[in-house]
């Protein structure tokens, strides 16, 4: 047969080879772009597994250090640490203790791995509140978002002098960014950055994070995260953080949520703030369960949701995967090089 007597389209020509997709390729994953979060879990003598997280430890102190020098050593951007304590009360005093695991934590990995990565700590109440809400709560059981603020400022202030260098603020309070960057400017903590959870969801897919953290949740988040029927509403969410000085907004889930991330980078590039997504527990404990009966190929999977969220506008991902994805990824390049 004759060829196409007219210039045909031929988007397979840049296909054809390995060479030509990599030089084309229009989104491009680096174990930089990486985050990895990690729990410390106080009084633990030996790491312990999360049945709901396949491949995700409870640390101790020990443990912790030695896998976040591992994860410097994977090239990854950064860490993101969740305390686990013993002992919980009604206003989270753990959270604010200069010894409290949280800070503990802190102090523990930036000594071990001083600049060579970010060193960032969830600010949120709800592992140290005896209620397991993110907040502090009014005498009829709301959340009261303002005296939630007085607490966070605090949290805050003990993460930065334990040497975080970024504060996740995930609580999902009215002014968080606001009230946390002046309290930290107040005392002299100019250079510690904020990464909002702008848009943050109410999600089905933290179920295993509480098992990870022992929550001691009853009930639900409805009052302060987000409905997930709105979109619009997270870009009131973020530009109301940019407004008050949050240095990265983030969406969560991250594979549910990839059109509101679409919009979220959309905005915040117009204001110069990167945008990460996290990519939550259920995310990562559904896809385990499918490797697990080999009903999904692991590398191929990981690589392609990480891609996605990329793809989607994510400079920053915060990934259970970080490590594996790090070297799944440096080995791709060895084969190509
Ligand atoms: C709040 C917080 C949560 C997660 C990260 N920070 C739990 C929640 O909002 O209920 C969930 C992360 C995940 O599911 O992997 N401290």
């Amino acid at each position: 047969m004759d060829a196409a007597p007219f210039p045909v389209g031929r988007p397979r020509r840049l296909r054809r080879t390995a060479a030509l997709r990599d030089l084309v390729a229009q989104t491009r994953l680096h174990p930089r772009d990486l985050v990895l979060p990690m729990f410390l879990k106080e009084g633990l003598a030996e790491a312990a597994p999360i049945s709901s997280m396949p491949g995700v430890l409870q640390h101790s102190r020990e443990s912790l250090r030695k896998a976040a020098a591992e994860a410097v050593h994977a090239g990854i951007g950064g860490l993101m640490l969740f305390g686990v304590p013993t002992a919980k009360d009604a206003v989270g005093s753990g959270a604010s203790d200069p010894d409290g695991i949280l800070n503990v934590a802190i102090r523990d990995v930036v000594s071990e791995v001083g600049d060579a990565t970010v060193v960032m700590a969830d600010l949120c109440l709800d592992e140290f509140t005896d209620h397991g809400h993110c907040g502090v709560l009014r005498e009829d059981g709301a959340v009261d978002n303002d005296a939630t603020l007085v607490r966070y400022a605090e949290m805050g202030l003990a993460q930065s002098e334990a040497g975080a260098h970024m504060l996740g603020l995930s609580g999902m309070m009215d002014g968080q960014v606001g009230f946390v960057r002046s309290a930290l400017d107040k005392a002299g903590h100019t250079d510690t950055a904020l990464l909002a959870y702008a848009a943050k969801y109410t999600s089905a897919f933290y179920g295993p994070f509480r098992d990870a953290v022992e929550s001691s949740l009853q009930g639900d988040r409805r009052t302060y995260q987000q409905d997930p029927r709105g979109l619009d509403e997270a870009l009131r969410e973020v530009e109301l953080d940019i407004a008050e000085g949050a240095d990265l907004v983030m969406v969560k889930p991250a594979l549910p949520y990839l059109d509101v991330l679409r919009r979220v980078a959309d905005v915040s590039a117009l204001a110069g703030v990167p945008v990460a997504a996290y990519q939550v527990s259920g995310e990562l404990a559904m896809a385990e369960a499918a490797f697990a009966n080999g009903w999904l190929d692991r590398e191929r999977t990981v690589l392609e949701t990480l891609t996605s969220i990329r793809r989607a506008g994510a400079g920053v991902i915060l990934t259970y995967w970080a490590v594996e994805a790090a070297r799944l990824l440096r080995a791709q390049d060895g084969e190509r090089a």
